[in-house]
């Protein structure tokens, strides 16, 4: 254990193994202090919506094939140009020293092992810098979260080219915190710096909950706000927290390099749907313009298939990583994501398809449709 400020922070390193996502956050809550579980692991309200994002899978089953000669399906696809193993990458999650005293490095590090994505947050423990290092030239994404000030944006966009970041993602559901019980139980307030925040803003973070350092953010996001990023950066910017066909509609008009269908994990509008539900809307609205990114609920190779069959290009997930890296650290990263893209391999041999491009055209039945 590391204590930073009366925080106890996990330093583990060694291989534990895994059986599922699910039974990780039972063996990381052991490890993360309460105040912190609590912020990861919840939801708004009364997480009706971060519980549909898990039951809205079983609504949908995959319809086995066979006599497909098919042996050692190929994970591997690519996003943006970018090659992966496999179509599993980061959400973007804030403070992950939170759950491991080298938090985004190492998480940056377990990516990069697996060959597939990272997406640092604004919101990191450590600097885009750090983080980027980490990664040792591995292919990375910048989260950003918008603030009024431009001079902001643009030393964190400026940060991210300059260390090597192919893409920003524009966050665009998080204008205000969603109502998040669990930190006002806990009397939560971030016991780490945010890196980002200390080093290019006066307003700092640390000592504060995640309403007030939302409350610090743009609140008033249009296409504009779009547009001046891809301006400015010029970088593919992708648009992450889109549920309704019109919202993509008018991201890609306004130039958007790609849309990431999210619910912010059940953390921002709860009573919304779950995020599966509206994926097929969204990704039929979207027609092969550009990539579809999904996150929120995944825990299973059986839901990454139901995804990809539902119009994702590539799917992302951060709370399973995030216990996976309080419990092993960058090994723990990458065990998360090789063990779920194991998973999804044994879905695609049973399901007849031999590429994700397959998975994209395999049937899907609604329960209760025949
Ligand atoms: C959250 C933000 C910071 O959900 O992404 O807490």
């Amino acid at each position: 254990m590391t204590t930073t400020n009366g925080y106890e922070q996990s330093d583990r390193e060694e291989r534990i193994g895994i059986v599922n996502l699910d039974e990780l956050e039972s063996r990381a809550e052991k490890i993360i202090p309460k105040g912190g579980f609590g912020y990861i692991a919840g939801g708004s309200e009364d997480e009706w919506t971060l519980r549909r994002n898990r039951e809205a899978f079983n609504d949908v089953e995959i319809l086995p094939r066979m006599l497909e000669g098919i042996t050692k399906p190929s994970t591997a696809t690519s996003l943006l140009g970018i090659d992966i193993t496999t179509p599993i990458i980061m959400a973007p999650a804030a403070a992950q020293g939170l759950a491991h005293s080298r938090g985004e490095m190492a998480t940056a590090e377990g990516f990069a092992t697996a060959g597939t994505i990272m997406c640092q947050s604004t919101y990191g423990t450590t600097t885009i810098r750090q983080t980027a290092e980490a990664g040792k030239g591995a292919p990375w994404f910048f989260q950003l979260y918008m603030s009024n000030d431009w001079d902001f944006n643009h030393a964190l966009i400026d940060e991210a080219k300059d260390n090597g970041a192919k893409a920003i993602i524009l966050t665009v559901d998080s204008t205000q915190g969603g109502y998040r019980e669990a930190d006002i139980v806990n009397h939560f307030q971030f016991p780490l710096p945010m890196a980002n925040l200390e080093q290019f803003s006066t307003r700092g973070s640390k000592g504060k909950g995640i309403a007030e350092i939302y409350a610090a953010a743009k609140q008033d996001i249009t296409v504009s706000d779009l547009e001046r990023i891809e301006e400015y950066s010029g970088l593919p910017v992708i648009v992450k927290g889109i549920e309704d066909p019109d919202d993509a509609n008018l991201a890609i008009a306004a130039g958007a390099a790609a849309v990431w269908v999210s619910n912010h994990g059940g953390r921002q509008l709860n009573g919304g749907p779950a995020a599966f539900d509206v994926l097929p809307a969204v990704a039929e609205a979207v027609n092969g313009r550009v990539p579809v990114i999904f996150d929120s609920g995944i825990r299973r190779g059986s839901h990454v298939f139901k995804a990809i069959a539902s119009g994702a290009d590539v799917v992302a997930l951060a709370r399973p990583i995030i216990y996976g890296l309080a419990l092993e650290g960058a090994l723990g990263v990458r065990s998360v994501i090789e063990h779920l893209t194991h998973e999804f391999a044994i879905a695609m041999q049973l399901a007849g398809t031999r590429t994700v491009e397959d998975v994209k055209r395999a049937t899907l039945i609604r329960r209760g449709s025949n």
